[in-house]
């Protein structure tokens, strides 16, 4: 019988992390809590007519290729349909320059492999998406968090790390950003922080991966151009993914980057899956090819935008003046700040008896740190819920205040 398997696992494995937040969402599935904890959109803006309808006619026209194994790089027709969907921001984007991935995870597992030797520097934004933090900490990426305040990064902070790491002959090996409707805090960054960090980006020679899987998830206030948009010098590789335009349950993202970075990216994915589902990029090659996708994006627009609206004024109606939180005008998720010496760590436990659940945030700090915070989503629970839940929550922070 082996009895210690330590020896026989990688540094890599060893160095691996279990997601906090998978761990939680076990508690979520009881039925009487209400939860804000994970990332899942609300089951209601799934378009299930129109994908049976379409899955039926790809398996009826489609069926043996639909069922076979597909190119690394992903199926054509929806590489030229996500590169149209692209031109709306930025002309020229083809599909040699899309890469489908099994989840945006999956590409950041993949910029992990490619760019990560052990104990290489990665700037990002402190909170991150922690995700992003499990597949970096896998390739033992040493990871240096830029503080954030209610526009994302802060550039000052960022130049400064830079200069001081050049100043050690240090060199980056990207900067990970999460630009629009951050997760976990749902802050978005202006445009003039986004061109200061592509600026500071060239000067010191750093790629910067920019992961936006909220964009089109706007329900107020105007759209921010994209960094990859106005990105001349080809350092931007961008990240992004139907799984909260369409479901998650398809598997369906992208990498999209210049040409010179395909070829590594795809050896990476092939020794990982060969290629993503073929059946499922064709069905969303076919839902996106009937114009359907922004139809679909309006819905959700209305659904979450009203939930959001219901966090908000529950947040006001309830929490003790002690407690901030971000007003984003889109995405998934709110942040909460608990006063300076309270720990939403400690508190979790209470708000699961209550029955409420949220994310802790210190679980999205790479340094440990924000022990006073916490990730709220509002897209899974229905208003009434929301209304119900941040009581609840306020009632906890009140009894331990
Ligand atoms: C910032 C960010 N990146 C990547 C992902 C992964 O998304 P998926 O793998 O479902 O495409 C998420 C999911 O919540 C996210 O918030």
């Amino acid at each position: 019988m082996i009895k210690d398997l330590t020896s026989f696992y990688s540094k890599n494995a060893l160095n691996m992390k279990r997601s906090e937040i998978r761990e939680l969402l076990k508690f979520t599935r009881q039925p009487d809590i209400i939860s804000f904890a994970g990332g899942l959109p609300g089951p209601e803006t799934f378009p299930v007519k129109d994908l049976e309808e379409i899955s039926c006619q790809v398996l009826r026209e489609k069926g043996a290729l639909a069922l076979q194994y597909g190119p690394t790089e992903g199926e054509l027709p929806f590489r030229q349909e996500i590169a149209k969907w692209l031109n709306r921001e930025k002309a020229g984007i083809k599909p040699e320059n899309i890469l489908v991935t099994a989840g945006s995870q999956q590409g950041l597992d993949i910029i992990s492999k490619i760019f990560l030797d052990p104990n290489d520097i990665i700037l990002l934004e402190l909170p991150s998406y922690i995700g992003g933090l499990q597949a970096f900490t896998a390739y033992r990426a040493r990871m240096i968090g830029v503080p954030q305040d209610y526009e994302g990064m802060r550039m000052d902070l960022l130049e400064k790390e830079l200069e001081r790491l050049a100043k050690k002959g240090k060199k980056p090996k990207f900067i990970y950003v999460v630009p629009d409707f951050q997760n976990p805090s749902g802050v978005t960054m202006p445009l003039e922080r986004r061109k200061r960090l592509l600026e500071l980006a060239c000067q010191y020679e750093v790629p910067i991966i920019e992961d936006s899987p909220y964009r089109d998830l706007r329900y107020k206030g105007k759209a921010v151009p994209a960094i990859y948009s106005f990105d001349k010098e080809n350092y931007v590789i961008a990240l992004s993914t139907f799984s909260k335009l369409l479901s998650p349950g398809l598997r369906l993202a992208w990498i999209m980057a210049p040409t010179e970075w395909m070829d590594r990216m795809v050896v990476a994915k092939q020794s990982m899956d060969l290629c993503s589902p073929t059946y499922t990029q064709l069905i969303a090659a076919e839902y996106l090819r009937r114009g359907l996708l922004p139809r679909q994006i309006e819905n959700i627009r209305k659904v979450y935008g009203r939930k959001l609206e219901a966090m908000l004024k529950a947040l006001e109606k309830y929490m003790p003046k002690e407690v901030e939180w971000s007003k984003p005008e889109g995405g998934l998720f709110l942040w909460v700040k608990l006063p300076k010496k309270m720990s939403a760590n400690d508190l979790f436990p209470k708000a699961i008896e209550k029955k409420v659940a949220y994310v802790v945030g210190s679980a999205f700090h790479c340094n440990g740190k924000g022990q006073n915070t916490m990730r709220l989503n509002f897209s899974f629970s229905t208003e009434q819920q929301i209304d119900e839940g941040i009581h609840r929550l306020a009632e906890v922070i009140k009894e331990n205040m």
